[in-house]
């Protein structure tokens, strides 16, 4: 098993990444105060697999512990899924010193922690994310929130884990597709800081897309330890965090455009990546043999690398703009000079325009 640490200045955790450790979870919600209940909250693609058993080691250590189940699928981020947690909580009854165990994907830890963050004021908050995305990126920073019909994310807190666990092996029952949109992220952070992970992804290929947990374990150790790092620098994204974005401005555009329904977080990162790094090969001098390279990672990883169906310039423009990273109406972009070098920089609009074309079908 590793550890990562998380070094936020309140309230520093571990992140522990293994395969067949969900005891690791259940070991430390019975540590905290055993007459105080502990809700776990899921969706029903995992209560069964691996919630289940979460509740049922708590329980055997002689602390109270309760399921609640939220429908699966993005559509559940919402409010009133959120009031259901609350009636939930409220009926169990959880009290200050109760704790909220999200297992899941990025769905579960961004409802089940905007719960922790606001109910009683805030409780303790353990993520055990399940899916490959969550694992590498949703469940440590502390991002919580629920979307409103207005758009993504336009709720929430920051509200720190006190523990997240993070089992590979939970990733072996997980859709592929779900697998490559989380390997999508994996290929950021190479892209942002750590070149070795791109060869990394390169030569394990087969292994890694099999969910071997072997091989998929030091991606999510590799991916932590990055994302770990850039958090503590800048807990609540003022500055350097804002580089976690790469592939991001495009990305959170399309998904709007295509009103979330065509691609996977995931696949619209790869796109963005892809406009990303042509942008960077015209204004931040990457060299077009590391863009091609960049290309051709995603390809191998049935990863789109251009969108499949048109959508309006105009409208993924528009959509660009509204993003709440865009800052008085200039379009913010992470670009790379190479691998492991990134910054913010304004971009034109029109260079963007000229890059959409290209990916157009
Ligand atoms: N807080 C953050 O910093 C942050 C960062 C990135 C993304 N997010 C959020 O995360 C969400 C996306 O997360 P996601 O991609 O994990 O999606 P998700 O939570 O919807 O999970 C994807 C699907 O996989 C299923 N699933 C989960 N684990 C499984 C397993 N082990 N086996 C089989 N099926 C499994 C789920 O039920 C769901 O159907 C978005 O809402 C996004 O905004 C948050
Ligand atoms: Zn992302």
């Amino acid at each position: 098993m590793h550890q990562v640490t998380v070094p936020i200045r309140d309230a520093p955790y571990q992140v522990l990444i293994g395969s067949g450790i969900l005891d690791q979870a259940h070991g430390f919600l019975a540590g905290r105060p055993a007459d105080s209940p502990v809700a776990v909250v899921a969706d029903a693609n995992v209560a069964e697999r691996y919630a289940g058993e979460v509740r049922d080691g708590v329980t055997a250590a002689g602390r109270k512990a309760c399921l609640l189940l939220v429908p699966p699928g993005e559509s559940s981020k919402n409010l009133s899924e959120l009031e259901r947690l609350y009636d939930g909580f409220a009926s169990i009854p959880l009290d200050r010193r109760s704790t909220v165990a999200a297992v899941g994907g990025g769905v579960i830890g961004d409802l089940a922690g905007f719960a922790a963050a606001t109910y009683l004021r805030g409780l303790d908050l353990v993520q055990i994310p399940t899916t490959l995305l969550a694992q590498v990126d949703a469940s440590i920073g502390g991002k919580t929130g629920v979307n409103l019909l207005q758009g993504k994310n336009l709720v929430g807190a920051f509200h720190q884990p006190r523990l997240v666990v993070a089992d590979v092996a939970t990733l072996r029952t997980l859709p592929p597709r779900e697998l490559r949109s989380g390997l999508a992220e994996v290929i950021k952070y190479g892209v942002i800081a750590d070149p070795a992970l791109l060869e990394q992804l390169a030569s394990e290929r087969d292994a890694i897309q099999r969910a071997q947990p072997e091989a998929v374990e030091g991606l999510v150790v590799r991916s932590c330890q990055i994302k770990a790092e850039v958090v503590a620098a800048d807990e609540r994204e003022t500055g350097r965090r804002a580089i976690l974005n790469f592939g991001h401005t495009l990305a959170h555009a399309l998904e709007a455009a295509t009103v979330y329904h065509e691609y996977l977080h995931g696949e619209a990162v790869a796109i963005g990546m892809v406009a990303a790094a042509r942008l960077s090969c015209r204004l931040s001098g990457m060299s077009p043999e590391v863009s091609r390279q960049l290309e051709e990672l995603l390809r191998s990883y049935d990863l789109p690398v251009a969108l499949r169906t048109p959508v309006d310039p105009a409208r993924l423009m528009e959509a660009a703009r509204r993003d709440k990273k865009a800052r008085g109406g200039a379009l913010t972009f992470v670009l790379a000079r190479s691998p492991g070098d990134v910054d913010l920089f304004q971009v034109d609009e029109s260079r963007v325009l000229e890059v959409l074309e290209e990916l157009m079908p």
